[in-house]
C-alpha cells in the first residue's frame, strides 16, 4: 500500500471513493474529490481559510428549517442551481425555457378557474397574464394546470409569513379546453433574497446586487410533457441583467402592457388601470 504524499493523495482518495457500490455514486464522488483537491491546490488553501469555510457551512446548515433552506439559496447565488436546471432541461428551442424553482413554492395550491383573482384584494396594480398552453407543434394542451405563485407588493411570499390561513398569491389555474388561460393577480415587484443569514453575509462582502427582478412563477406538470418550472419577467424591469440567482432567460421577459379602465381579458370591466402580459406556454414532449 502507498503511504500519503502531496502528490498521490488525490489518486488515493479517488480510488477509495471509487469503491462506492453504485457506479453512479462512484463517478460522482470520484469527480467531487478530484475537483475539491484541484480547488485546494489552485488557491493554495490555508488552514484558517478552510476552518472559516467549515464554520460558514456549519452556520448555513444551522440556518435551515422547514421553511428556510440556506443551502439551496447558496446553490442559487453561486449559479449552480440554474446550471443544473439547464443541464437537465435542454428543450426544443420552441419550448418555454425552464428556470429555478426557488424556495417559496408551496404544494397543494387551491384550484382556480381562468380569470380568478389570486391577489384577493391585496394592494397592487391589477395584472392579467393570458395566453395558451400548447405543445411544440402548436397543439393545445386542454385543461393544462398552471401552478402560479408570487411575492406581494413588499416582496414577501406566503411561505415567509407564519400562520397564514388561506392561500395568498398562489393558485392552480386550469386552462380551458382550447388551452387558453387567464390569471388575474397584482403586478410583481423586485425583491431581495433573504440577507440575514450566511449567504447574505457573503454577498455583503461583494458588489453583487441582492435583488431579483420582478417576476411571477409558473409550474406546469402535464402527463406526456417534461415538467416545466419557469417565471415571467416584465420587460424593462430593474435587475434583469443582474438577477442574483441567474434566473432570467430572454424569451421569458415579456411586455406588461398598461391599459386604461375598461374591458379586461377575463371578460369583465376594470374601473382602474391594469396591466396585461400575453404569454403562450409551450411544453416540451417527455423524452
Ligand atoms: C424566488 O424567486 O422565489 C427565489 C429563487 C431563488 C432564491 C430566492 C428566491
Ligand atoms: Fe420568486
Amino acid at each position: 500500500m502507498a503511504f500519503v504524499t502531496e502528490d498521490n493523495i488525490t489518486e488515493l482518495a479517488v480510488g477509495r471513493w471509487g469503491t462506492a457500490h453504485s457506479p453512479r455514486t462512484a463517478e460522482l464522488l470520484g469527480a467531487l474529490v478530484r475537483h475539491l483537491h484541484e480547488f485546494a491546490r489552485e488557491v493554495n488553501l490555508t488552514e484558517d481559510e478552510w476552518a472559516a469555510a467549515v464554520d460558514w457551512l456549519t452556520r448555513t446548515g444551522q440556518t435551515c428549517d422547514e421553511k428556510r433552506q440556506e443551502f439551496i439559496l447558496a446553490s442559487d447565488v453561486l449559479g449552480l442551481s440554474m446550471l443544473v436546471v439547464q443541464l437537465n432541461n435542454r428543450f426544443d428551442e420552441r419550448a418555454t425555457p425552464a428556470t429555478v424553482l426557488g424556495p417559496f413554492h408551496i404544494d397543494g395550491s387551491p384550484p382556480a378557474e381562468s380569470g380568478h383573482d389570486m391577489s384577493d384584494g391585496l394592494p397592487g396594480t391589477p395584472l392579467f397574464v393570458t395566453g395558451t398552453v400548447t405543445d411544440v407543434e402548436g397543439k393545445a394542451v386542454p385543461g393544462a394546470v398552471l401552478d402560479v405563485w408570487q411575492a406581494d407588493a413588499d416582496g414577501v411570499y406566503e411561505a415567509q409569513i407564519p400562520d397564514v390561513d388561506e392561500a395568498r398569491l398562489r393558485a392552480k389555474y386550469q386552462a380551458r379546453d382550447d388551452g387558453s388561460y387567464c390569471v388575474r393577480t397584482i403586478a410583481p415587484l423586485g425583491y431581495t433574497i433573504p440577507m440575514d443569514g450566511p449567504v447574505g453575509e457573503l454577498i455583503g462582502q461583494t458588489d453583487i446586487s441582492e435583488y431579483r427582478p420582478a417576476h411571477v412563477h409558473f409550474l406546469l406538470d402535464e402527463p406526456g410533457y417534461a415538467k416545466l418550472v419557469t417565471h415571467l419577467f416584465p420587460e424593462g424591469t430593474e435587475y434583469l441583467d443582474s438577477d442574483v440567482v441567474f434566473g432570467v432567460r430572454d424569451t421569458l421577459v415579456v411586455p406588461f402592457v398598461r391599459h386604461e379602465p375598461g374591458p379586461s381579458p377575463d371578460g369583465g370591466v376594470m374601473d382602474r388601470p391594469f396591466l396585461v402580459a400575453a404569454y403562450d406556454f409551450v411544453l416540451q414532449p417527455e423524452s
